[in-house]
């Protein structure tokens, strides 16, 4: 935006709403949903937040018995959550779309308008995180599972703080 003297600064839009997006909407999206509203809820941060799946595969279903579990015993709550697949009009409605892998990632970038691009990121990247993908623990063990609450722990804490400023 050119200010009266002519230079240029660059807006900071606020973030006040955040859709993740993982493939089925089972595990991780889920898990970063149930996360961030709890962080968000504790720090009094008001952000509207929702997940979806870029596959409709498991459309109704709740989030996996094994995410829930994880996340149960960290203290996060999934209540209200069922798989949806992410929808033409989230574009719009969300201020940032992010995905958990790279195959998430260029799924989301293929269908979304050119005027949205911009909110379409990678979770951990742009969380300023070391690694760059939630890896999917759907057919893995336990440990799959924490891994994923770790990165989505630390990532949902940079969200917040930014979402803050
Ligand atoms: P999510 O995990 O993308 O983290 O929800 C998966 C859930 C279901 C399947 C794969 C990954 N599936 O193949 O059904």
């Amino acid at each position: 935006m050119a200010t009266a003297s002519g230079h240029y600064f660059f807006m900071h839009a606020p973030i006040s709403s955040v859709l993740f997006v993982c493939l089925g909407n089972l595990c991780r999206s889920p898990t970063a949903h149930a996360v961030l509203t709890g962080m968000a809820r504790q720090q009094q941060c008001n952000i509207r937040i929702d997940s979806a799946g870029t596959s409709p595969y498991h459309k109704g279903s709740l989030p996996d018995a094994r995410t829930r579990e994880a996340g149960q015993a960290r203290g996060y709550s999934f209540k209200g959550q069922r798989s949806r697949p992410v929808l033409d009009e989230d574009f719009a409605r969300f201020d940032l779309v992010l995905a958990m892998d790279k195959h998430n990632l260029r799924d989301l970038q293929e269908r979304c308008p050119a005027e949205y691009q911009h909110k379409v990121k990678l979770f951990l990247e742009y969380t300023e995180q070391e690694e760059l993908e939630v890896p999917d623990p759907y057919y893995g063990g336990r440990q799959g599972f924490e891994l994923v609450l770790d990165l989505i722990e630390q990532g949902c804490e940079v969200l917040l703080s930014k979402a803050k400023r």
